[in-house]
């Protein structure tokens, strides 16, 4: 069975500073890879985030405002192909066959940000998973073919609610730097951690998906609840899979949470009421 594991951003860079990325943290998750995938049966796919890598060159770089000039759409993307070959790398210096598959070369957004790909590429990433190597996918700045911009950014989350739908994955596990969704900004003192929700019954509207992610001026995907609010879109094919969001900060958390071990989440639920 197929796991989707996606790293947020925030684990694998450090947010609060340009470009940095988190060295230390990437080795030590390639390490609670290997420990799961030399164990355990299941496929796994990575999705990881942008980051300070991301976020911050779209925020920098200003090509919003600017309608995406075709060289800043190049160095975002080449910056983020080079993030995922810094987690590649990590992962073969574990052991762990694996292999990055950009997506701004399989995926382009359609009209109204849907995501668009061809059978093919769900071919190819099964062809990996097959021959047991590890698809390594992120959140990537691609074409926007009916926008009135020529890119777009589609979000690590996006891919990783889509290839839990259509690789029909046992489960889909949201590493962040929180434990989970909380009922509050999860600073504030009597912040609570929402133990299970129902994507069902979120109400989503602007104040709750805001372009602020936690304060961070440069998100550019829009934080926790654009997290959730991505996988409306799969409610339907997604009934059978466990999705979990949690503190892939901690140690052993991803290991843990890959082998089915009791850690602090929040769990989503998709049932009716
Ligand atoms: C953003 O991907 C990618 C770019 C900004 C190019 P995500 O939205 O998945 O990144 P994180 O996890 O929030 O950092």
């Amino acid at each position: 069975m197929v796991i989707i594991l996606k790293l947020g951003g925030s684990i694998i860079t450090d947010k609060s500073k340009p470009m940095k990325i988190r060295y230390n943290v990437i080795e030590r998750i390639a390490k609670e890879v290997r420990e799961f995938i030399n164990k355990n049966e299941d496929k796994l796919v990575i999705i990881h985030g942008g980051g300070s890598i991301g976020h911050y060159l779209v925020w920098k770089l200003r090509v919003k405002e600017e309608g995406w000039p075709p060289l800043k759409y190049s160095i975002i993307a080449h910056e983020m192909l080079k993030l995922s070959s810094i987690i590649a790398n990590a992962f073969i210096k574990e052991g762990i066959p694996s292999i990055v598959i950009p997506p701004h070369a399989i995926f382009s957004l359609g009209e109204n940000l849907v995501i668009k790909y061809g059978a093919q590429t769900i071919n190819i990433i099964k062809g990996y998973l097959d021959r047991n190597i590890i698809p390594i996918l992120y959140g990537d700045a691609v074409i926007y073919e009916k926008g009135n911009t020529k890119f777009e950014i589609l979000s690590g989350d996006d891919i990783a609610w889509l290839l839990a739908s259509v690789l029909g994955a046992r489960k889909l596990l949201f590493a962040t730097s929180v434990d989970g969704v909380y009922d509050k900004h999860p600073k504030e003192k009597d912040a609570k951690l929402i133990k299970e929700l129902n994507l069902r019954s979120i109400k989503f509207n602007e104040k709750t998906v805001s372009s602020k992610n936690n304060g961070k001026y440069y998100d550019v995907t829009g934080g926790m609840m654009n997290k959730l609010k991505a996988g409306m879109k799969y409610i339907n094919s997604l009934k059978d899979t466990e999705i979990l969001i949690f503190n892939g900060l901690i140690e052993g958390n991803i290991y843990k949470a890959l082998i089915d071990k009791p850690i602090r989440y929040t769990q989503v639920k998709i049932k009716f009421e």
